[in-house]
């Protein structure tokens, strides 16, 4: 058994290391959670053969006899929550939605938000460009698709933090509560007002016209969903990039040279220090056996994203971020069947951002620290990121 939570607050910032360390020992170990899930106690698989085939494997479930994840009945029935066939039910319904061609039509939209938020944060000369920029696009094109009105966002974006990143077990769950009961009367009111372009509008009208599709609580989770994953990733492979780049001012020299090299940028920032740390807990339906680790049926098992995909075993010299290197295969997005739906939208929004910040700042610089890791093993990112131009 290893004690995550005695690696203390460096864990939260970099927990490479420590991944290193147990890849070094194995594919697969049985882990203690640090803070906020303390004592909690869960297989983690960190080898990248092991956690692409463990993504892939149906015995690995979402719902198992005994395994209850809470915020279920108050936020509703999701896709992350969900095995086939309802999950392949709640997926198809959406899929259309998100594929490259329909995401595609959304550049002018993202241009115009970029441009905006470049507009209002450039005479500064200095900016949090988490709080500036990087957080209010994605957050702007997630609330704008489904329709949740502008008043609303600061608040519907402080509790969504603190769910995917809770500072505590408790706030966690609190947030949840409101968010419920946010979404709910969200959904109530566009009920009411009737026929709107938005998605969370046509999902409504989906239920009604093909004979309750789709349930209230089907409903809400599904904008929960889409809501907290559509924006909290989004925010920190902007701020990522960024910080990658700045660490590597050769590779930024390379690429402000020659743009070509902004979506291998991307992919390698993906690999080397994705968002996702860990992807949804799993649980097995029944006994197997992974990378010579024997589970029992109804235990939980965390595939770890992040160590997977510095793995030396599948991408060489792992920790050297290189933006030139292949990494087809990386597991940044998931794999399986609960792949990103987003990941086209996340790569067409960090390209038009990242493209009009490096254009726009040539002379873009780190004003201090990057600080304000994100707790919790869930995400990887910083609550604050100063720079100067
Ligand atoms: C860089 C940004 C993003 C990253 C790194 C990311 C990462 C991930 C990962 C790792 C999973 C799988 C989790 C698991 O298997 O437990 C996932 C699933 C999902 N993501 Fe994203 N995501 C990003 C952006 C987005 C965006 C913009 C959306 C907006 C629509 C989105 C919607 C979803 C949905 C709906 C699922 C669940 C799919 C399913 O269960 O079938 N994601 N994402």
């Amino acid at each position: 058994m290893i004690d995550l939570g005695e690696y203390g607050a460096r864990f939260a910032e970099d927990p490479h290391p420590v991944y290193a360390e147990l890849r070094a020992l194995g594919p697969v170990h049985r882990v203690r959670l640090p803070p906020p899930d303390q004592g909690h106690e869960t297989w983690l698989v960190v080898g990248y053969e092991e956690a692409r085939a463990a993504l892939a494997d149906p015995r690995l479930a979402k719902k198992a006899e005994g395994f209850v994840f809470y915020g279920d009945d108050l936020i509703g029935e999701h896709m992350l929550l969900s095995d086939p066939p309802q999950h392949t039910r709640l997926r198809t319904l959406i899929a259309g939605e998100f594929t490259g061609r329909r995401v595609a039509a959304l550049r002018p939209r993202i241009q115009e938000i970029t441009d905006e938020l470049l507009d209002a944060m450039l005479p500064r000369g200095r900016a949090d460009l988490v709080e500036s920029f990087a957080y209010p696009l994605p957050l702007t094109v997630i609330c704008e698709l489904l329709g949740v009105p502008e008043p609303d966002r600061p608040a519907f974006r402080a509790l969504s933090t603190e769910i995917v990143a809770p500072t505590s077990g408790e706030s966690e769950q609190k947030a949840f509560v409101e968010l419920a009961a946010y979404l709910r009367d969200l959904i109530e009111d566009k009920r009411c007002a009737g026929p709107a372009d938005d998605l969370l509008s046509s999902l409504i009208r989906t239920t009604a016209e093909d004979g309750d599709r789709l349930s209230a609580r089907e409903l809400r989770g599904m904008a929960f969903l889409l809501l907290v994953a559509g924006h909290e990733t989004t925010v920190n492979l902007i701020t990522g990039v960024v910080r990658s780049l700045l660490g590597n001012p050769g590779q930024l020299a390379s690429l402000r040279a020659d743009m070509t090299l902004l979506d291998g940028t991307i992919e390698e920032t993906l690999r080397h220090d994705g968002p996702v740390e860990n992807a949804t807990f799993r649980c097995a339906a029944e006994p197997l056996d992974i990378g010579g680790t024997a589970i029992a049926a109804g235990e939980e098992v965390m595939v770890c994203l992040s160590a997977a995909d510095r793995d030396a075993a599948r991408y060489p010299a792992p920790d050297r971020f290189d933006q030139g290197r292949e990494t087809r295969g990386h597991l940044a997005f998931g794999h399986g069947i609960h792949y990103c739906l987003g990941a086209p939208l996340a790569r067409l929004e960090a390209r038009v951002a990242l493209r009009s910040l490096l254009e726009r700042c040539p002379d873009l610089a780190l004003d201090g620290p990057p600080s304000g890791w994100l707790p919790g093993m869930l995400m990887r990112g910083v609550r604050r990121m100063p720079v100067r131009w």
